[in-house]
């Protein structure tokens, strides 16, 4: 045998040496639950080791984060139920909890890179992330709210909006909005493809933002489709969007690349609340090897192509790292 590929693997410094992927700490994009009050930090039942915090003890959490290398950071807040309406008007009301979070952070950690997620699901009584009239979803209508939200946002200090509610047209829109008031520093990462996925579910359990009717499929992806992702990421760039997003990540591999293959701005993934699930439920149960597992799954999102991951296990994961 003249080719024996088993060679540049025979030791760990050779197998380092020719390692085509790396994944650092900067690639990370931590999730965080918030939760309006003091003291609370509350473990979310299908997502161990994924809390709702309150600013007081998200503070020295997100302190320590810091220290594991992890920068960037998003944010989802749990809205009481008596704080929501059909048009989601106190996720811009001035005495919005999140708002104040977003001050806060930047304010004590200036390096920080805190990004939002624009869609109304957490503040709608319908749980939808657009305008409900008659049971339909109204794009057009939606577009105000959703450019409401980036202002009052962009103004509370965030670094990133993230469109995450797949309406047509909003990041122009909301692009537009932005500018206008001069934030022509804040970027878009929008969630340019994002799949009607069945592994939303303990992430919205996190927020107890699931729709109160219909599912989400006449505004989120086909999971059969991939050329459509080309259009819809298109789409976003031409709208002004500086980096895409692809949701969920392990089961769209292939997007990933996809995306990366054929346009220039930054890809970004989000290994889902339903995707880390599974793994902790089988390491819990011994099934599974918890560090090697997420291991592997954070590569192999890397290897498809995204440079940035947002996902739960980065505290985890940055952990491992610094051993
Ligand atoms: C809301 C939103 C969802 C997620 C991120 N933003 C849920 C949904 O679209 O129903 C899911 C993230 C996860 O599962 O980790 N627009």
């Amino acid at each position: 045998m003249l080719i024996r590929p088993r060679r540049n693997r025979k030791n760990a410094a050779i197998r380092s040496m020719v390692e085509e992927t790396k994944l650092g700490a900067e690639n990370l994009i931590y999730p965080i639950f918030l939760q309006d009050g003091k003291g609370v930090k509350t473990e979310i039942k299908s997502l161990p080791n994924n809390f709702r915090w309150s600013i007081d003890t998200l503070l020295p959490e997100v302190e320590k984060c810091l220290s594991l290398g992890i920068n960037n950071y998003v944010l989802f807040p749990a809205i009481q139920e008596e704080l929501k309406d059909k048009i989601a008007s106190h996720s811009y009301a001035s005495d919005n909890f999140y708002l104040d979070v977003i001050r806060t952070l930047k304010q004590e950690f200036p390096e920080i890179v805190l990004m939002s997620d624009v869609a109304m699901d957490p503040y709608s009584s319908d749980g939808h992330d657009g305008l409900v009239q008659d049971g339909k979803i109204l794009n057009d209508e939606t577009l105000p709210i959703l450019a409401k939200m980036a202002i009052a946002q962009a103004q509370a200090g965030i670094d990133i909006i993230g469109p995450s509610d797949m309406m047509d047209g909003r990041v122009g829109y909301i692009r537009e909005a932005l500018d206008k008031e001069l934030f022509t520093d804040v970027s878009i990462m929008s969630y340019s493809v994002k799949y009607a996925s069945a592994f939303y579910g303990p992430f919205r359990d996190a927020l107890d933002s699931a729709p109160k009717s219909g599912d989400k499929k006449t505004y989120q992806m086909n999971p059969a489709n991939r050329r459509e992702a080309l259009l819809e990421a298109e789409l976003d760039l031409k709208e002004g969007a500086d980096m895409l997003m692809v949701k969920p990540a392990l089961c769209y591999l292939d997007v990933i690349a996809a995306l990366k293959e054929k346009f220039t701005a930054p890809i970004t993934a989000y290994n889902v609340s339903g995707e880390c699930a599974m793994v902790y439920a089988a390491s819990q149960n011994g099934w599974l090897n918890y560090e090697a597992t997420m291991s592997e799954m954070l590569l192999s999102i890397r290897r498809a192509g995204a440079d940035g991951i947002l996902t739960y296990f980065a505290k985890d994961f940055a952990t491992l790292l610094k051993k």
